[in-house]
């Protein structure tokens, strides 16, 4: 295995639709978010569409499917009416999540291992529409194990509790969440899976994770939002990238 492979910088642009929908109306356009966000350098958009449609609507999964010029991963929970909304829209990816509506984000991974036998059917319906199907897992050797069983071609890491260490600066902590991912993603690789991550990933916590050799796109949204705020979408997405590029190639962290 090389130590160089590529890796993607996937933009969400969720929050620029919860900026939207505090007002109603149009602006600001998520759609246009991401037209930014791949003329910054960004290497795929991500969008959420949420049961209680919090932020990203349907229409605009429509939108970014026929307006943007770069693979669209469509994240949604495991229901038929989103199922059937996906595979309309036809993404080049789709990224199962649990949901709970009460939940601020997506609070943990997915139960592959004890779901099996209720997540194997979206594989096989999305895989059949010609959509790579990717699970979000915490990073658990069950759940990969479930998620590889369950057909599924792609993993994403859930990263969330090494955020949650990170932000309480808790050394031995963030060691140990950074090693399970390490390890999970060597263990996913293993499989024959390609392997992604994501959740809570900021200038501060991503280039341990983009160092990472195996990790081959990383999911990024609520941080590159706010942080545009201060310096901008295109120059916030552009530092991102400048940041897991160099810690892929060799790196300085
Ligand atoms: N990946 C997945 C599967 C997610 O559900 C989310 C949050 O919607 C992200 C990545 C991005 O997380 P964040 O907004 O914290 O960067």
């Amino acid at each position: 295995m090389s130590e160089k492979r590529p890796i993607r910088l996937g933009v969400n642009i969720d929050h620029v639709a919860t900026l939207r929908n505090a007002r109603g109306g149009e602006h600001p356009d998520p759609v246009r978010a991401a037209q930014l966000a791949a003329s910054a350098g960004a290497d795929g958009i991500t969008a959420h569409l949420r049961e209680d449609r919090r932020h990203i609507r349907d229409d605009d999964m429509r939108r970014l499917q026929e307006e943007i010029d770069l693979p669209l991963n469509f994240e949604m929970a495991a229901t038929a009416e989103l199922l059937k909304l996906c595979t309309e829209v036809r993404p080049h990816a789709c990224c199962l999540v649990p949901e709970n509506r009460n939940e601020r984000t997506t609070e943990g991974g997915l139960d592959v291992a004890g779901q099996h036998n209720f997540i194997t059917p979206f594989v096989r319906e999305l895989t059949d529409a010609g959509i790579r199907a990717s699970l979000f897992v915490d990073p658990e050797e069950r759940q990969i194990e479930a998620a590889k069983s369950a057909g599924a071609p792609v993993i994403e890491i859930h990263t969330g509790a090494y955020y949650e260490a990170a932000a309480v600066t808790q050394p031995k902590r963030i060691e140990a969440e950074f090693e399970k991912i390490r390890m999970a993603a060597a263990f996913a690789d293993s499989l024959g899976l390609e392997v992604h991550a994501g959740h809570g990933l900021t200038f501060h916590n991503v280039q341990p994770v983009a160092a990472i050799p195996q990790l081959m796109e990383l999911n990024i949204g609520h941080f590159l939002v706010g942080e545009a705020v201060f310096m901008g979408l295109g120059e916030s997405v552009k530092e991102m990238k400048r940041l897991i590029q160099d810690a892929r190639t060799g790196g300085h962290f």
